[in-house]
């Protein structure tokens, strides 16, 4: 199965590869190389079974929240302005949300086909989402008057939901946040500031599925004690899986604004913006589109991986309206199609120009992005009878069984050791903004469109 951090195959072929480099480096070295790559990403004791419900959950929402949404100008604003700190503590005075207002996020996560939550509970700016004894730039002790992490837990337990907390490393407010990188005394005490703290949310709200840490600056993952960090995190929380970000590779890597699956066997999560800000941006209207998501949704599950996606609250707590309607028309296709994104396994199919697959087992599920209907070549060419046609070059294993996922109709299909072409359906899209066939082979699918380049017959056909 996968999640398996690196296995011995994988090792294997990370060996192999390295190999290639063996001709020009000196011996031993390449090894020494694949090696290092493997021990690089060495997930924590344990990986598999703390995974797996989340291997399985595949799209998550991140929530970025705090004294920034205030400003409404992304959750920079602090540091891109150069907002001097007695300003921007200002915004502490004035930072009370509505009561539980984490409901309504849950509630649209939940709608959306989203299976866990991941909230900023103190981000750069250093502002405390919640109650700690370690200082009193926290919710609980300023204008909120409570704490909003618990909100947002109980909001979250509320719809069935994960939950998980993220965590900046970074602080531009501590006084020690950047004078720790020079100065040990200044050291000792924000890592003990920032150990604290973690401390503090991993033993105050009862079962937590997930610590996002973020931005390591400015301190090695050795001037963290991230060891002793995740050492602390795994004995509060013996069933959490932490990521990649305080120095230590974790157990799941966290592409940004991008999606790039991993290599095979190391879990990964890309996160992204729904515009272009994380935290609430009044004036940043670009937003994506619902069938932007639900493909970048399919991209990751077909890589193995996780999605993990962006909304930025107002100061209240309310969702912009544009957040509201696309996660709405996302749930919309995630409800009907669950089959096909949840719980499905790495594909090893390529990318198609108008299509993508997910896999399970022995079935493929091709995600038709692009309805292809009718094509004028049916007009002349016998070849593309009868209309719409979907085809995939270099599918290889038997096909049993072909069905429309939405509504279960079965399609007719021919099939021949270079391609498996699909007939009789609808000029017009079942199901937007895609439309899932439910391919079941007589054995593991595999698609190699290699062979069907070498292997395709050339003749002349008339033409020279
Ligand atoms: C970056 C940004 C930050 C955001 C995070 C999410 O590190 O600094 O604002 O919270 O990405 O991944």
């Amino acid at each position: 199965m996968r999640g398996k951090g690196t296995s011995r195959r994988d090792y294997l072929k990370l060996m192999a590869a390295a190999g290639g480099l063996a001709a020009t480096a000196p011996a031993g070295w390449a090894q020494e190389a694949a090696k290092k790559t493997m021990a690089a990403e060495e997930p924590p004791p344990d990986h598999d079974r703390r995974i797996q419900w989340w291997q399985e959950a595949k799209f998550g929402m991140f929530i970025h929240w705090g004294l920034y949404s205030l400003i409404g100008r992304h959750e920079w604003a602090m540091e891109m302005e150069g907002i001097p700190i007695p300003q921007y503590e200002l915004l502490a005075k004035h930072f009370n949300p509505k009561l539980n207002a984490a409901r309504e996020w849950a509630k649209l996560a939940r709608q959306a086909g989203q299976k866990y939550m991941v909230m900023t509970t103190k981000h750069h700016e250093g502002f405390c989402n919640f109650d700690t004894k370690l200082t009193d730039y926290c919710a609980a002790k300023q204008a909120a008057g409570r704490d909003l992490v618990r909100e947002f837990v109980e909001a979250a337990h509320g719809e069935g939901l994960r939950v998980g907390f993220y965590y900046s490393l970074m602080d531009w407010h501590h006084p020690d946040g950047a004078l720790c990188a020079t100065d040990e005394g200044a050291r000792k005490r924000f890592v003990a500031y920032t150990h604290g703290l973690i401390g503090e949310l991993m033993s105050n709200y009862g079962k937590i599925d997930i610590l996002w840490y973020d931005v390591d600056w400015p301190l090695s993952a050795a001037q963290w004690e991230s060891e002793k960090m995740n050492k602390m995190v795994f004995e509060l929380q013996p069933d959490i899986i932490v990521n990649n970000r305080n120095g230590l590779p974790g157990d799941f890597s966290t592409p940004e604004q991008h999606i790039q699956a991993a290599a095979k066997g190391r879990a990964w999560e890309a996160c992204m913006t729904l515009n272009d800000s994380w935290g609430y941006h009044k004036a940043d209207d670009n937003w994506k589109t619902p069938k932007t998501v639900v493909n970048n949704l399919i991209t990751c599950a077909h890589g193995g991986g996780n999605y993990l996606l962006n909304i930025g609250p107002k100061p209240d707590g309310s969702i912009p309206e544009e957040t509201v309607s696309i996660l709405q028309a996302v749930g919309k296709w995630t409800g009907p199609n669950a089959t096909a994104i949840y719980g499905t396994e790495r594909s090893n199919f390529n990318q198609h120009v108008y299509a993508n697959f997910t896999q399970r087992g022995n079935t493929v599920y091709a995600h038709i992005e692009n309805w292809p209907g009718d094509t004028p070549a049916e007009q002349w060419l016998s070849f593309y009878q009868p209309p719409s046609v979907i085809s995939f070059g270099g599918f290889r294993t038997k096909v049993k069984s072909v069905q429309l996922l939405a509504g279960g109709k079965p399609v007719a299909f021919t099939q021949d050791d270079l391609s498996l072409r699909l007939t009789g359906l609808p000029a017009i899209a079942p199901d937007q903004p895609a439309t899932v066939l439910v391919i079941e082979c007589e054995g593991q699918p595999v698609m190699d469109r290699d062979y069907l380049r070498k292997n395709r017959p050339r003749f002349k056909a008339g033409i020279s």
